[in-house]
């Protein structure tokens, strides 16, 4: 008999004691086992390209931590790598990718996509095998509006000015622009739950930036074709988006996305979400990064109010955006203790 894993439970509504804790960028750098493999693989897109070292980084916080869920070793601009745009990690700077040109698109491979991607989908085969029936192992994709804005500003920005400027002054050609991202974003997820994922998660870390109708534009259209896409191919798809930042618009994104669970960020009082989500849209998040950082008190006090506030309503724990690498272990150790009771 096939067991569900209790996050995917979660993920169809049901409400248990306890929720289901994982935690945004679990395989990172304030692990010092993921220190010594990164060191190993040399540089960032190489430890994403390698299934035999992706596998053991995506496994490394399950046996430390005895997480409820895996979520595998990779990247968002893996997709724009897999386009045949240069993308590469600086070391302290982040990702730095040759700025597409939106008149010229056509220089985008859209037909070799999941060729590019099969070291990462043979990682999921690898990890599935390896890991306990009752931990969930999750998949992800970044939302086309995140990607868009690395794609062309080419780094990390403040406030992602380059893409908003260029979807306001060149609408149809970023429009283009995000339409391959959404088919190449379908073509790569049910790729991901073919191979082994139980669920995935999109990630819009920059949807908070955009105004009322490029949020509906850019944030929430693009993310409920991937859904419905997916869908097409896997009906009983189990999926997650976050869109950090949503704020007072997450009711609609949950519901107009059509996805089973909402990422939700640590600046969000958890009340207004349980007031705007339906009750069969599970929550997750929302702890401050920082409280995990500083430990003691802070922590204490974040984990209680959010399980007091989320008791009686499916939701599962994690941060509201990634751990940072400064973060001891021991605090992680305080956190899943406190969350299991
Ligand atoms: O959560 C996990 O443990 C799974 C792996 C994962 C990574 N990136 C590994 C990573 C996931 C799910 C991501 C998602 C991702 N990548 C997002 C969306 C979520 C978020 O955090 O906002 C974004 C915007 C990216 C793009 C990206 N990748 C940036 C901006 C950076 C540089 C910033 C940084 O933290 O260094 C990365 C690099 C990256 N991705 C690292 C890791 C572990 C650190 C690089 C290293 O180890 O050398």
């Amino acid at each position: 008999m096939s067991v569900v894993p209790f996050l995917i439970e979660v993920l169809n509504g049901d409400i248990p004691d306890r929720p289901p804790i994982w935690i945004m960028r679990q395989a990172g750098r304030y692990l010092p086992e993921y220190r010594a493999v990164r060191e190993k693989a040399g540089s960032f897109l190489a430890l994403c390209y390698e299934p035999d070292l992706a596998t053991e980084v995506t496994l490394q916080p399950i046996r430390r931590f005895d997480f409820d869920a895996a979520i595998l070793f990779s990247d968002i601009l893996v997709i724009p790598d897999a386009l045949g745009q240069s993308v590469r990690f600086q070391e302290g700077l982040g990702p730095l990718l040759e700025p597409v040109d939106l008149g010229k698109l056509d220089g985008l491979r859209t037909d070799r996509i999941l060729a590019h991607l099969q070291p990462v989908l043979e990682t999921i085969g690898l990890v599935r095998r390896q890991l306990q029936r009752d931990k969930a192992l999750l998949g992800f994709c970044g939302a086309p509006w995140t990607v868009a804005t690395y794609m062309i500003a080419g780094r990390g920005t403040p406030d992602q000015a380059p893409a908003r400027l260029a979807a306001h002054e060149a609408p149809e050609r970023f429009e283009a622009l995000i339409d391959i991202l959404v088919d190449a974003s379908i073509e790569y997820l049910v790729a991901q739950l073919e191979a082994g994922a139980d669920a995935v998660q999109i990630f819009d870390t920059w949807a908070g930036i955009l105004d009322d109708e490029g949020f509906a534009r850019w944030a929430i259209d693009p993310v409920r074709r991937i859904i419905d896409g997916v869908r097409k191919a896997v009906p009983d798809a189990k999926i997650i988006a976050f869109a950090k930042g949503a704020g007072s618009r997450l009711g609609i994104y949950g519901r107009q996305t059509g996805a089973n669970g909402v990422g939700i960020d640590w600046t969000m009082p958890i009340a207004d979400a349980n007031a705007m989500l339906p009750a069969g849209i599970a929550s997750q998040g929302n702890l401050d990064p920082m409280r995990l950082t500083a430990g003691g008190e802070a922590l204490d006090r974040g984990v209680d109010s959010i399980l007091a506030a989320t008791a009686g309503r499916p939701h599962i724990f994690n941060l509201g955006h990634g751990i940072t690498p400064d973060t001891p272990i021991a605090h992680v150790e305080r956190l899943i203790g406190r969350v299991r009771g």
